[in-house]
């Protein structure tokens, strides 16, 4: 296992449709294996193997119960309702947005070995499904917020949020 370098926004691999996953050898397993390991160290939500320049559909989603998800060729195939809330991405530090999203999404993807699996997703773990499949079709969350919020206006904004 080993850490990888995280991408930032200006780099053409996250702008990329990526290829599907043929192939569930040993080489899928190290990339899986290293995106979770780079996506602990950087205490993230989800990471896309994009985002450490390997243009193939595998993401990495933390649920709710603090699993980290392999999902490999995923795709979503039924969601419902609606929720806006601030997102960030690993791939563009210090930069927040808010981004509707829907409420629960359902998502078929296979795992490491190929075997197809679905999974629900809702809340955070639904709007973390939404944007680390993006990345695999060279999109960010950016596309979809009005604009960008630093770290300290983030901040004060949840500190306005909690007092009001
Ligand atoms: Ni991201």
């Amino acid at each position: 296992m080993a850490l990888r370098t995280i991408l930032t926004d200006n780099d053409p691999a996250l702008h990329k449709v990526c290829r599907p996953v043929t192939s569930f050898d040993e080489r899928l397993h190290d990339l899986i294996d290293d995106l979770k390991e780079t996506l602990a160290e950087a205490n993230g939500a989800g990471l896309a193997a994009p985002q450490v320049g390997i243009l193939r559909r595998v993401v990495i989603v933390v649920d709710d119960e603090d699993n980290m998800l392999e999902l490999v060729n995923p795709e979503i195939i039924s969601q419902e309702g609606e929720q806006e809330g601030f997102e960030g991405c690993l791939s563009v530090p210090g930069r927040w947005g808010i981004v509707k999203r829907p409420q629960k999404a359902r998502v078929r993807a296979q795992d490491r070995n190929g075997n197809f699996f679905e999974v629900v997703g809702e809340d955070i773990v639904a709007r973390c499904f939404c944007h680390e499949l993006e990345h695999l079709d060279g999109h960010l969350f950016t596309e979809h917020a009005d604009r960008l919020y630093t770290n300290e206006e983030l901040d004060e904004m949840i500190q306005a949020q909690e007092e009001g």
